[in-house]
């Protein structure tokens, strides 16, 4: 299965497995890190899913929606490679992907 580093708020790095077709937030949750709150379940609703994606792999993302740029818009923390990370859906051409956890609004 593709792996996906996520880097917690505390610094520390976590190396994961992610099926394919989940979104990166989900695959965050799987892993039991619970500090991505991810409130609305992925409706893009809420921005409470907010990572920064290594700057290596921003300009492989799709490009932000309107509503995702909307939301990041609402966050103290937005910078040029953040994303909603419900709205990136992981796979084998992710596989490698590393995001760090923003910090809360
Ligand atoms: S989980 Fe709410 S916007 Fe992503």
């Amino acid at each position: 299965m593709p792996k996906l580093t996520i880097v917690t708020r505390d610094g520390s790095e976590h190396v994961v497995e992610g099926r394919a077709g989940y979104n990166v937030m989900e695959v965050i949750r799987e892993a039991g890190i619970d500090e991505l709150l991810a409130l609305c379940g992925g409706c893009c609703s809420c921005a409470t899913c907010h990572v920064q994606v290594d700057p290596d792999w921003a300009d492989k993302l799709p490009a932000r929606s309107g509503d995702e740029e909307d939301l990041l818009d609402s966050s103290d923390h937005k910078g040029p490679t953040s994303r909603l990370s419900c709205q990136l859906i992981f796979g084998p051409e992710l596989d490698g992907l590393r995001v760090t956890i923003a910090p809360e609004d």
